[in-house]
């Protein structure tokens, strides 16, 4: 893993942005593996930015987002395709057509994963997957548990995810129960990873997923596995690790 601590949340989003645009560059039609939150709100302002100054093209370039809830319409504002429209799509030359999302309409779980799995291994996977981390050490919606789940699936969200979403919603109880992610054996076979991690909040479990027990009871400690992962967190989110 390598770790690059970021003076502050503003540069460790214009360090993440530095990371997926060469990714852009270097690679034009690549797949990029996008995830929603508050962390990667910073790092997208600063892909608008360089798009608007003309530095980043993102016309053949792809997207998977990690996940979405199940049953929220597309135009829902809580939606996740709604956020990255927000945040990122409509200001930045990607095609609609190329930009992906489990299909949160679709209420055959089974079909909405195996559907989306398909969409992935079909682009020829992703090349560089961007992932927040949750209070608990979730990444996508993949909460702890008892095993890694290998593939796109339906997951009812734990307690405390409802309770961190619950401020994007008027009432604690539109916050959907479940939701469509990624596996972590879909965001394994990212080629490489990059995880953002902001705030005094997640040192503690920052220090667990980076120094802790491979575990799915901190489902990102499996990145400890995966050949190129880079941590960006700024200086709060590292004052726990050695
Ligand atoms: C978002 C996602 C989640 C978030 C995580 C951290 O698509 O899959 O795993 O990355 O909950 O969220 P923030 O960045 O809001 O702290």
């Amino acid at each position: 893993m390598k770790i690059y601590k970021a003076e502050n949340y503003d540069k460790l989003s214009e360090r993440a942005a530095s990371i997926i645009g060469a990714e852009v560059v270097s690679n034009p039609e690549c797949v990029l593996g996008l995830a929603t939150g508050s962390t990667p709100v910073g790092t997208y302002g600063y892909l608008k930015k360089w798009y608007h100054a003309g530095l980043l093209d993102f016309a053949g370039v792809r997207s998977m987002n990690l996940d979405d809830y199940k049953g929220l319409k597309p135009d829902n504002e809580q939606g996740y395709y709604y956020f990255m429209k927000q945040n990122l799509f409509q200001d930045i030359n990607i095609k609609p057509e190329n930009t992906h999302i489990p299909d949160s309409m679709e209420t055959d779980s089974e079909k909405a994963c195996s559907d989306y799995e398909r969409t992935i291994e079909e682009s020829g996977g992703v090349d560089l997957q961007l992932l927040g981390l949750g209070h608990n050490g979730h990444i996508g919606f993949n909460e702890p548990g008892e095993i890694f789940e290998k593939n796109c699936h339906c997951v009812t969200l734990a307690a405390s995810t409802v309770e961190a979403n619950k401020r994007f919603f008027e009432r604690a109880e539109d916050v959907p129960s479940q939701a469509y992610t990624m596996g972590i054996g879909t965001i394994m076979r990212a080629k490489k990873i990059l995880l953002l991690v902001s705030g005094k909040d997640k040192s503690g479990i920052l220090n667990r997923v980076i120094n802790g027990p491979v575990t799915p009871k901190v489902p990102a400690s499996i990145l400890q596995f995966h050949p190129d992962v880079t941590i960006i967190a700024d200086k709060d989110a590292l004052s726990e690790v050695d």
